[in-house]
């Protein structure tokens, strides 16, 4: 890999993450890069991961690595897909095509979020990567069956129901410091913009001057608030009653694969089976909502023993180094779903600075598995723990 000069002192993720803290308000850094109430899930998260520690095997040929993988049928370069991230187009002007972008020459999927800033129909013509689409249920199931017709007529192949949201989650920090959705008008916030006049410009400004307040885009077109008004119609609302009829609902209606993400158990992950669900993402939300909860990678080979050879099985949180997918894939992930890291590169530079995240963490995977002995990803997933 050789960065491109403007990212040459950018060297990980954590250098993309300052980098990204300078860049933009620091409601909305915040609001992507903490957790939730005192933020111990999402210490946690990090400890646990450092705490895998594998055993390389040594005197195997590693000179000609592959880290390609076959996840839900689609071949794949990286065992990664862009996980879903409410507003990236908050973070980068038309930040979701971007993040898409990046995603389509890493050769892996982008996960277009329900809460996206950019319609799927934008992204899919714009970008040209293989889309899944992520399901937040709608208190109006008649309109969320609808949205999903317009993902799948824009080229979705796999539907991610997110699972572990019944509730809006307690972000202190936001409340403090004025960030949230929608876009609140305050003289903290007008500080903090007026700090950050790259994003200012970059972001805002140019939101503004082409297709005004930016707006949640998957939304009706009679609910779509404007971020910078009024809350959102209790129809297109969170809903809190989200039961496995909703699965089966799900399940009848998707003629293409389904995945639920948010899976914390071992009772949970059998039912999605039973259910007739493709894979699961064991995830706690990268620590952003329930702040008690277990940690994925607690959780994940358990899970993985029980129904590893019914339905796919991919986690995610905390990925920072591509030390971070193989320790996953050790603890019997199919793959790996990246949230924050790509928007600290989206946030300094654009689908280039999403790229170059993902090609650092493609480059950390390939030298971590040449350490491990394994020359391909079947051969990591037998990594040795320690
Ligand atoms: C998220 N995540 C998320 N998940 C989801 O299912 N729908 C969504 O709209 C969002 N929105 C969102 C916004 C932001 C700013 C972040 C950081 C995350 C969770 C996301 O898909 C994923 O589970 C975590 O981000 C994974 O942890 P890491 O990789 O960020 O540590």
């Amino acid at each position: 890999m050789t960065a491109k000069p403007a990212f040459g002192h950018i060297l990980n993720v954590a250098d993309a993450r300052r980098a990204a803290a300078r860049r933009l308000p620091r409601g909305l850094f915040e609001y992507i890069d903490r957790g939730s109430e005192d933020e111990v899930a999402i210490a946690a998260n990090r400890r646990q991961l450092d705490a895998i520690r594998l055993a390389p095997k040594v005197l195997v040929d590693v000179s000609r690595p592959s880290t390609a993988v076959e996840i839900l049928g689609q071949r794949l370069s990286l065992p990664l897909v862009v996980a879903p991230t409410a507003v990236a187009g908050l973070v980068w002007h038309d930040g979701e095509i971007a993040l898409a972008k990046a995603a389509a020459q890493a050769g892996i999927p982008f996960c277009v979020s329900t809460q996206s800033i950019t319609a799927i129909e934008r992204i899919a013509a714009e970008s040209g990567a293989r889309l899944w689409f992520q399901l937040y249920v709608w208190q109006n199931r008649q309109r969320m069956l609808g949205l999903l017709d317009r993902a799948r007529a824009a080229g979705a192949e796999t539907l991610v129901l997110t699972v572990d949201t019944a509730v809006g989650p307690n972000r202190e920090y936001n409340t403090r410091n004025g960030f949230g959705i929608p876009l609140k008008a305050s003289w903290r916030a007008g500080i903090d913009v007026a700090l950050h006049p790259r994003w200012a410009i970059g972001v805002m400004l140019r939101a503004l001057a082409t297709g005004g307040v930016p707006t949640y885009a998957h939304y009706p077109e009679e609910f779509r608030t404007k971020l910078g008004r009024v809350t959102l119609s209790d129809e297109v609302a969170l809903a809190a009653d989200v039961t496995w009829e909703d699965v089966k609902l799900l399940r009848r209606h998707w003629r293409g694969k389904l995945v639920l993400k948010g899976i914390l158990r071992v009772d949970d992950a059998l039912a999605a089976a039973s259910h007739g669900c493709d894979a699961i993402v064991v995830s706690n939300h990268g620590a952003r909502n329930l702040d008690c909860a277990i940690g994925p990678t607690e959780v994940l080979p358990a899970i993985a023993d029980e129904v590893g050879d019914r339905i796919e099985i991919l986690a995610d949180g905390g990925v920072r180094r591509g030390a971070d997918i193989a320790r996953f894939l050790a603890l019997g992930a199919r793959g790996v779903l990246v949230g924050r890291a790509p928007l600290f590169g989206l946030a300094i530079g654009g689908a280039d600075g999403a790229s170059h995240i993902l090609d650092m963490l493609s480059v950390e995977l390939r030298r971590t598995m040449a350490f491990l002995g394994a020359p391909d990803i079947a051969s990591a997933a037998r990594a040795r723990l320690a």
